[in-house]
């Protein structure tokens, strides 16, 4: 009887073996223009170490930082990181030429420069773009507004100039970082339409007003705006979307007072430190930090000391 069952189950781990593994390879067989169009990446960017695997004896499907459909073998994700900085080129214009792309990662290449190409407005079913921490410049594209389908937009540590454009406002966008830049000028009154759930513009040089993005029927949750030359009377802001939990404008030339619309429960993180701020700080906010509105211009009443 055990040498019978030993008998089986030797039977049965002998066929396990037996089968044939299914061959993903097969199902996702890179698409040819796609590979040459990663072979020319590769190229553009000085054929660096971390791209070793973006190689003709591998199906382009598996190479690093590569996902493609599986049925077709479209490249739909190219992301490249890098912590060891060997990357020093021009932006690869023939990113343009990844029709199936929709999302698309550079993080951490320090040396790669130039301007984001025209050959991006290609890329119609781009979904999410991140480049952040490299040394791209010049301004941040006003094509990208042709990009329809961009609900992720991460241009974070780089250094683009100029100010933020207005066609960034034509179409619905989720998430728009921008901080740590040299952008300067005014945030476009568009931005006010678009129902983003988080805006990061932090660390930059931007001025005048950021009352589109208050208001009661907005859907924006994080708004980091600290660090900037934001100027306008917080007095008028009476109503903030009732999503927002955490509201960030330390460090900027905003003036007026706080309306009681700052002592709203979801708000879970605010910070309207270093400011010009004056006035009594609402009921509510007794237990916040004070280190939330010190050295503002003659804000006062708890977590401040009294007002006199
Ligand atoms: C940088 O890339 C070159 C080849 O392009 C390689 O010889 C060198 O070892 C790399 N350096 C580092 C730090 O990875
Ligand atoms: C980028 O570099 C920083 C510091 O060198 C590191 O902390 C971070 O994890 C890196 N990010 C990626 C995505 O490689
Ligand atoms: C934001 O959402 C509202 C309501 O769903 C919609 O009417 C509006 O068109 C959206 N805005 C954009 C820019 O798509
Ligand atoms: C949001 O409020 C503004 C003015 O208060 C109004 O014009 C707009 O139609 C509202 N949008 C939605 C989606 O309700
Ligand atoms: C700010 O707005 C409030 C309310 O509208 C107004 O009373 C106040 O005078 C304004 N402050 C400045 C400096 O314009
Ligand atoms: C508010 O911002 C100031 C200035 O950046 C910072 O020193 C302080 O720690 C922040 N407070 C909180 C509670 O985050």
């Amino acid at each position: 009887m055990k040498n019978l069952s030993i008998f089986i189950i030797s039977i049965l781990l002998i066929i396990l073996i037996c089968l044939p593994t299914p061959s993903l390879s097969k199902q996702n067989a890179c698409n040819k223009n796609d590979e040459k169009t990663l072979l020319n990446i590769k190229k553009s960017l000085g054929n660096p170490n971390i791209l070793a695997s973006w190689h003709k004896t591998l199906d382009c499907c598996q190479w690093d930082g590569i996902y493609c459909t599986l049925n077709t073998g479209r490249v739909t994700d190219v992301n490249i990181f890098s912590a060891s900085d060997n990357i020093s080129a021009q932006f690869p214009p023939e990113i343009g030429d990844l029709p199936y792309l929709q999302n698309l990662a550079l993080i951490n290449l320090t040396n790669l420069y130039g301007q984001i190409p025209s050959s991006f407005t290609k890329l119609t079913r781009l979904n999410s773009l991140a480049i952040t921490s490299t040394s791209l410049s010049g301004p941040i594209p006003s094509f990208l507004s042709e990009l329809k389908n961009l609900m992720f937009l991460d241009l974070s540590y780089n250094k683009f100039t100029g100010s933020i454009p207005e066609s960034l406002g034509w179409f619905n966008r989720q998430v728009l970082y921008l901080s740590n830049n040299r952008l300067t000028g005014n945030v476009p009154k568009s931005l006010g339409y678009v129902n983003f759930t988080k805006v990061d513009f932090s660390e930059n040089q931007l001025t005048g007003d950021l009352s589109m993005f208050f208001g009661s029927n907005k859907t924006i949750r994080v708004a980091h705006f600290f660090r900037n030359h934001f100027q306008f009377n917080l007095s008028e802001v009476d109503e903030l979307p009732e999503s927002l939990w955490d509201l960030q404008l330390d460090h900027n030339k905003i003036y007026g007072s706080l309306s009681a619309a700052f002592a709203s429960e979801s708000l879970q993180y605010l910070n309207v430190s270093y400011n010009r701020l004056c006035g009594k700080i609402p009921q509510g906010l007794q237990k916040a930090d004070e280190t939330s509105f010190f050295h503002n211009r003659c804000l006062c009443g708890s977590p401040l000391p009294a007002c006199s």
